[in-house]
């Protein structure tokens, strides 16, 4: 009979330290803040929105009279106002002098807002009365229009006031409403027209919604980084500008003294979820805080600030540190204690950019660097390799890294399955002693199974190269279902429900028992890996204009094994059409043409495809893609793309270029008019028989094994290593397909076990994860 693999565990062995490794990614995008984490219920409750932020936005946006028509202005009666405003970052405010009774509604950020039966909700609104003492009632209601709970404000005083009043729901309703009432010959001005939960997370005023926050902290993250990703560099560079990049001191201080902005991606945001806030949930959360910051550059638009004028921008990022960890007798410190917060938050580490592209970037880094360096010696900084796993921003970052010591490079890639399997060793070979990794985002493009189980064989990979990479976290974390800008996202919910995907799981399983030491083990008697993707480079060769005009010239076709050449006339490609050129049959061929652009439009660029399969398998060489910024090499397996490697280029209108692609084996290069552009092995997707890592955590004195199995057959061992005792398992298996939903959340098999009696013969399911925790037994 064939031997069982073996696994066997080197018990009190300590290797690298795991320290913060998995931690959360967090971004306003998606209406992840307002209309999400944040517990605010009503939208639009300062009369901000503009068409600046969203096209169709207005004063009234979200607002509706009684009937459910929109709210519209009704001269003298319906005013929004700026005359007179309580703060002028608030400009707008509600003006309602109406001899009739006359009521308004809001219905948040769905199609209703969710009220609990006994929940107590605290309404608070800024009012200004213009005549008399008036008084507004506030109703919850259903849906059926009745009311299931209502107080009753009376503003008064000779100016802005705040007013505050707690109504309790009598009834569960999923798309009730809120209603303000003002009465007959009222006339007065209104603000900030607010209903939180009183049970927010923690109990915070002004703070994160319990439910979406519980989860978070369920998962024992080791840090969170925020408030985003492209959020916080695209935007123009004026900090009072509407549209301007993210700037944390617009983000501090009375919630009613903030402006609300453009957020972008495309919708307002009011930023009640500022940057206090977000210290204040990560010390909630038990989680390091990872602020990233702007420098000045917005690769979007191509916005810098010129590098003499950079001297604002660095002083925010010291004003940040100063902010979070500053004693109260410092400016910032005073303002953090003033808002609640006397004792310093302990920020290590700090991000300067987010997937910069573009030398502007590393320019101006190195001011931030060494200003925050020589303030700040012990603050961990952060810098940015792109948006890509590899080309020349990613290797622009890194070296400008190396040359300024950053401590840590912010490492960005969302790629099929298949490109996690065949990249599961990429760490390997990285240098322990130079920065180390900021796995800053990641994801395998989808919430099935299939992915979160491949994102978890990665994981082992990231863990088991603990001395190289030092932080992860899957991204985005959070989306609003009827709000969706970016898809896949780790936790998803409407008004009154939230749930975790499969790759929700995966991240929580991995964080929970992350540990704190790596321990070195053996795996003996393994099975073969297993080859999924098919071993040649060839086959069809496709062009396409996505959405440009090309005229190409001498389009030639080599393939180097067969000893054949084809040559394709001259000809023009216009906007969506794909034509086939050719073929090579072999993996070794050159692909010569000359292009040229005409006309100005331009999409996505020029793009060439080969080793054409079928349309869900295929390489595309991009010429000028996104925003005519790129020259990449894409992978599209199984229906998922993976961006291989990208350099910066753009196409002038006009001009002829001369390429080259060269395909040997799995090795691509390309060359525009002689330059070497891009140089990449398409790995091949390589299935091991099992991905492991083995770890100690110090604090519970626990040894954990993990055990990721990405095959339709289960993997059974033996597990070799004496003394150890109380194995208990933690499972989960899927079938690849499977995804949660809001109605159906919990599609996975999870279980817990003992497994004591059972060392020889230890089973992890097909398409499953096993953990195991074991103590030593003492003496060991
Ligand atoms: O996570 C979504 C977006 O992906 C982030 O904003 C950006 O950094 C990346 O391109």
């Amino acid at each position: 009979m064939k031997e069982l693999p073996v696994i066997d565990l080197e018990l009190g062995k300590k290797e690298a330290p795991l320290g913060d490794l998995y931690g959360l990614f967090f971004e306003d995008l998606n209406h992840a803040a307002d209309g999400g984490l944040y517990a605010e219920m009503v939208q639009n409750r300062s009369f901000e929105f503009s068409e600046i932020d969203k096209e169709g936005y207005h004063p009234l946006y979200a607002w509706f009279n009684e009937d459910g028509s929109p709210l519209k202005f009704i001269p003298l009666t319906i005013r929004v106002l700026m005359d007179t405003p309580i703060h002028p970052n608030n400009p707008h405010y509600l003006k309602i002098n109406t001899k009739q009774s006359l009521a308004i509604v809001n219905k948040g950020f769905h199609n209703g807002m969710y009220f609990e039966r006994n929940k107590k909700y605290r309404f608070s609104l800024f009012g200004k009365p213009d005549c008399g003492n008036p008084k507004i009632s506030i109703e919850l209601r259903d849906a059926n229009h009745q009311t299931i709970g209502n107080e009753v404000i009376t503003i008064d005083g000779d100016n802005w006031n705040r007013f505050e009043t707690i109504i309790t729901s009598r009834e569960t309703v999923e798309n009730g409403y809120l209603l303000i009432r003002f009465d007959e010959n009222t006339d007065v001005a209104v603000d900030m027209l607010s209903l939180f939960p009183v049970e927010t997370y923690k109990g915070r005023i002004n703070g994160c919604r319990k439910d979406i926050a519980e989860l978070l902290e369920s998962m024992n993250p080791k840090f969170m980084r925020f408030p985003g990703g492209c959020l916080i560099h695209d935007g123009s560079l004026n900090s009072s500008d509407r549209d301007s990049m993210y700037r944390w001191k617009n983000t501090i201080g009375p919630v009613e003294t903030r402006p609300t902005r453009g957020n972008s991606w495309g919708y307002n945001q009011t930023l009640g979820l500022g940057f206090f806030e977000y210290f204040q949930l990560c010390e909630d959360l038990k989680t390091e805080p990872i602020p990233v910051l702007p420098a000045g550059f917005d690769p979007h638009h191509q916005r810098a600030v010129p590098i003499e004028e950079l001297g604002p921008w660095i002083q925010d990022a010291l004003d940040l540190i100063e902010f979070a960890n500053g004693d109260i007798n410092s400016k910032w410190g005073t303002i953090r204690a003033e808002m609640g917060h006397p004792k310093p938050f302990h920020m290590k580490y700090i991000g300067i950019g987010n997937e910069e592209v573009g030398q502007a970037f590393f320019d101006r880094y190195v001011y931030f660097h060494k200003a925050i360096r020589e303030k700040y010696p012990d603050i961990q900084i952060i810098n940015s390799a792109g948006p890509f796993a590899a080309g020349s921003e990613y290797e622009r970052g890194w070296q400008s890294a190396r040359q300024n010591g950053s401590e840590l490079v912010d490492e960005h890639y969302y790629q099929s399955p298949d490109w996690f399997l065949a990249n599961h060793h990429r760490y390997d070979s990285y240098d322990s002693n130079g920065p180390k990794v900021f796995l800053g985002e990641y994801a395998s493009k989808d919430n099935k199974w299939w992915n979160a189980l491949t994102e978890a064989s990665y994981m082992i990979g990231l863990e088991r190269n603990a001395d190289k990479v030092a932080l992860a976290c899957y991204a985005p974390m959070l989306a609003n279902i009827d709000f969706v800008n970016w898809k896949p996202d780790m936790i998803w919910f409407n008004q009154s429900k939230v749930y975790g995907t499969p790759n929700y799981y995966v991240q929580k399983l991995f964080m929970k028992y992350q540990g704190t030491h790596t321990i070195p083990f053996q795996l003996n008697n393994l099975p073969e890996k297993q080859l999924k993707s098919k071993k040649s480079s060839g086959g069809d060769i496709l062009i396409k204009g996505d959405g440009a005009i090309i005229e190409y010239d001498d389009f030639t076709i080599i393939d180097h094994s067969a000893g054949i050449e084809q040559h394709v006339k001259s000809g023009v490609i216009e906007d969506m059409s794909l034509a086939k050129v050719g073929i090579s049959e072999s993996d070794n061929y050159t692909i010569k043409f000359t292009f040229k652009k005409t006309g100005e439009k331009w999409d996505k660029g020029f793009k060439i495809l080969f080793g054409y399969e079928d349309n869900d398998n295929y390489l595309t060489w991009a010429l000028g893609g996104w925003q005519n910024q790129d020259c990449l090499i894409d992978c599209m397996r199984e229906g998922a793309s993976s961006v291989l490697t990208q350099s910066i280029w753009a196409v002038e209108t006009g001009v002829a270029y001369h390429c080259e692609l060269h395909v040997k084996n799995r090795f691509i290069t390309t060359y525009i008019n002689g330059q070497l552009f891009n140089e990449i092995e398409d790995k091949l997707t390589i299935i091991e028989p099992i991905y492991a890592n083995a770890v100690y955590d110090q604090k519970t004195d626990e040894y954990y094994l993990k055990l990721v199995n990405v095959q339709d057959i289960p993997f059974t061992f033996r597990l070799a290593t004496d003394r150890v005792e109380k194995l208990r398992a933690i499972e989960i298996s899927g079938l690849p397909e499977m995804s949660n939903t809001i109605d159906n959340p919990s599609t996975l098999e999870q279980k817990e076990y003992d497994l004591s009696e059972t060392k020889d013969d230890i089973t992890v399911p097909a398409y499953g994860i096993l953990f195991i925790r074991m103590n030593a037994c003492k003496g060991t």
